[in-house]
């Protein structure tokens, strides 16, 4: 995600300076250059030597130094940047970068920077409370930085609040996420993810083993490619993604009015759910009794949801997935072919390491002119590939 991107990483003088040493070096294994300048007081923190031997580069930090002037100045090194990270921030730091002072190399470099500026503030609690640091955070929001964190938990000082810096992680991911490719920007997608149930009687009823993961590792692939997404849900354990419209539903017939009504004015509509084919031809009102050795029940064909949205949406980009136990790419193809889809995403659901509740599948993405194999992986990063998959076929067809 990083590789050749070009992060300045701003440290001032805090106690989470430490932890900056690790973010250099998740950032430089993401594929990043790196180059770091420190504060004076950060230097009280940690030594300037480990920063230079994890980020491949001196470590910069004077203001005013010829020898540094001639190896790379502060303009320079604030063009050279694509992002500048400040972690941590401390609430003097930030309310310098408020005023715009330019007395110590960071904070010039901040000033003549063309490049987003992110910053992971870190102090006391009440610090971060106070008035006169809430009115320069949100100063600083305004002009466009980027806030990571903070986040609430015990402190080093023996408070416990709001000011600890971010997790490593979650810094490392949202300069990331600056780099993102936003391939379905501003497209409307509708994902369908989980099992539906049909009711038996008022206390049973039929379902499948769905977790929902597929679906909504789509929902969240889709979300980072730019577009606005509506999930409509059958009845799962996990946790909705952020950022989207979400629809629970429990029945097949449910989950058809909805993806209905969601795919007006819609792009892509995705149905990763596993969608009951049949239901009771009567679902009893009062529980079934215990007393018969046998019972019978009826099923009744449901409403198949891709068939009716392309009926009603001749323009729609419309993926199927197909639940297969044999002949995998022909029965795919053949649902491809009879349902009018774009494309069909088909898994092998006899297998216990991939498709139904596994964190892992494995996948062919088909279209009319081409199969391509996906290789096990994670379902978040089979959907990323499915998700670029789609938008390029979209560009293709535009
Ligand atoms: O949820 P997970 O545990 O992560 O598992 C993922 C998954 C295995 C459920 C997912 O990868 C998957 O394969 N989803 C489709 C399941 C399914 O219903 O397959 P199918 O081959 O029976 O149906 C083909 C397509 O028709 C599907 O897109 C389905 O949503 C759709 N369908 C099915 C029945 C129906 N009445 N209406 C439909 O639109």
């Amino acid at each position: 995600m990083l590789s050749n991107k070009r992060i300045l990483v701003g440290i001032t003088g805090g106690i989470a300076a430490y932890k900056s040493a690790e973010i250099v070096r998740s950032l430089r294994h993401e594929g990043a250059e790196v180059r770091v300048i420190m504060t004076k007081a950060a230097k009280e923190f940690i030594s300037p030597l480990t920063l230079q031997a994890l980020s491949g580069n001196r470590v910069h930090s004077e203001l005013i130094n010829a020898d540094a002037e001639a190896g790379m100045g502060h303009i320079e090194l604030a063009k050279w940047a694509d992002i500048v990270l400040i972690a941590p921030a401390t609430a003097n730091f930030i309310a310098d970068m408020t005023c715009g002072k330019a007395d110590s190399l960071l904070g010039s470099v901040n000033l003549a920077t063309n490049a987003h500026i992110l910053i992971a503030p870190a102090m006391n609690q009440a610090m971060w409370k106070s008035a006169a640091n809430q009115t320069n955070i949100s100063h600083l929001e305004r002009r466009g930085v980027q806030l990571i964190g903070p986040e609430e938990g015990p402190q080093a000082c023996g408070d416990f609040g709001v000011g600890r810096m971010a997790q490593n992680t979650e810094i490392v991911k949202s300069v990331s996420e600056q780099f993102k490719v936003q391939t379905l920007r501003s497209k409307k997608v509708v994902i369908t993810a989980g099992p539906t149930r049909e009711a038996i009687d008022p206390v049973r009823y039929i379902t499948n083993r769905s977790s929902g993961k597929m679906g909504y590792a789509m929902a969240e692939a889709a979300i980072d490619a730019g577009a606005h997404v509506t999930l409509i849900s059958g009845p799962v354990a996990i946790s909705s993604p952020e950022r989207c419209y979400v629809i629970n539903v429990e029945t097949a017939h449910e989950m058809y009015k909805a993806s209905l009504t969601a795919c007006v004015g819609a792009d892509v509509f995705i149905g990763a759910a596993a969608v009951a084919d049949y239901r009771c031809e009567t679902v009893s009102s009062k529980k079934i009794k215990r007393t018969a050795d046998t019972i019978t029940l009826n099923f009744k064909k449901n409403v198949d949801i891709l068939t009716e949205i392309r009926r009603a949406n001749k323009n729609l980009y419309l993926v199927g997935f197909a639940a297969e136990t044999e002949n995998i790419k022909e029965n795919g193809y053949e649902k491809l072919r009879s349902k009018k889809l774009n494309a069909i995403v088909t898994n092998d659901v006899a297998r216990a390491d991939v498709g139904f509740d596994s964190d892992e599948n494995e996948v062919y993405w088909m279209t009319q002119r081409s199969v391509t194999h996906i290789n096990k992986k994670l379902k978040e990063k089979i959907a990323r590939d499915l998700i670029a998959n789609i938008a390029n076929e979209i560009i293709a067809i535009s």
